[in-house]
């Protein structure tokens, strides 16, 4: 015997809580049934767990709790297909199976001292709100914060309480737009995307940390590029199918790049590497 655990193990957890954030989507808190694994689990926002069900199959998602929170993480599920319909189908008490955290995060360390731009659209505010936290529960080592978020309507908007809290901080510029508003809807409309360069940023000393989907992600970068940001200034999230999530299939590359090793999150420079050019 040995103590060798492969990184194709799942390991179980319970499902804690279960918050429903719009119509369809809901965040799981969930904890390992092994309370060791729970303690010594750690991440970097940005980084991926393969999430399973007996039977159904398995699907790479976001961590999208702090990773400061150590008694529980969490994920937050858009039922598109399968396993994430089947995921959205379980209650307080059901078990799934859990590997990772895979993948490379967004370098926070690299951020101290420095501006940041959180940038979103739709779902990727999941590992989005992992990064926030991570940023905003150490405030005084980073520089001045803004997040632009984008979704489809009001109703789409992910967590709205957490948003809320983080427009009332100090030095946090909230952006929120949405496409279609509601007639209550008091915040900016259209694409999040347009108030790149209407808003007075920061460039120098700034980093620009993105998620969501790729036609988004792709007019983001030449917008931010565009006033004056530097390929090494802005990170990416990239979505890939994956199978194994630690290099072994072949499912996730781009090229030479493994998104599920490599990635999913990039460098601007390295995205310009890939000739990347849709998602
Ligand atoms: C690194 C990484 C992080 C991710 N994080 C999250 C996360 O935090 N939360 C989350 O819900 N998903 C996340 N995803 C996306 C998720 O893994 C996929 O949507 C996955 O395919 C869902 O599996 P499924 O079996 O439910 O759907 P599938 O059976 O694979 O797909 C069913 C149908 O939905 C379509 N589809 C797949 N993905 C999407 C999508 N994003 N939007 C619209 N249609 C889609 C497919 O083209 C297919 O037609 C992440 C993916 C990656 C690579
Ligand atoms: S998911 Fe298998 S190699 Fe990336």
């Amino acid at each position: 015997m040995h103590d060798f655990e492969s990184p194709l193990k799942p390991e179980l957890a319970e499902i804690l809580r279960v918050k429903q954030e719009t119509p369809s989507i809901k965040t799981f808190t969930v904890r390992f049934l092994d309370k060791k694994k729970q303690k010594q689990f750690s991440f970097l926002p940005g980084k991926f767990m393969m999430a399973s069900i007996f039977g159904f199959g398995e699907m790479p998602i976001s961590i999208s709790s702090s990773p400061y929170q150590k008694d529980s993480l969490q994920l937050t599920v858009n039922p598109v297909g399968n396993i994430s319909r089947k995921i959205c189908s379980l209650e307080k008490g059901s078990v799934i199976g859990l590997r990772g955290p895979f993948g490379r995060g967004y370098p926070i360390q690299k951020f101290r001292k420095k501006n940041i731009v959180f940038f979103s659209g739709g779902c990727g505010m999941a590992s989005m709100r992992s990064a926030v936290f991570a940023v905003t529960a150490k405030k005084e080592l980073f520089g001045k914060l803004f997040l632009f978020h984008g979704c489809k309507s009001p109703s789409e908007l992910l967590f709205a309480e957490d948003i809320a809290k983080w427009e009332k901080e100090e030095n946090f510029n909230v952006f929120v737009s949405v496409d279609v508003p509601s007639p209550s809807w008091k915040g900016n409309s259209g694409f999040v995307t347009d108030l790149i360069g209407k808003v007075d940023l920061p460039i120098e000393d700034t980093f620009v940390l993105m998620c969501g989907p790729q036609a988004m992600m792709n007019i983001a970068i030449e917008k931010f590029k565009g006033h004056g940001f530097k390929p090494e200034q802005l990170y990416s999230s990239l979505e890939r199918l994956m199978h194994c999530g630690v290099g072994k299939c072949g499912h996730c590359n781009i090229g030479k790049e493994f998104v599920c090793v490599h990635g999913p999150v990039f460098s601007g420079l390295e995205l310009e590497k890939m000739h990347l050019k849709e998602g």
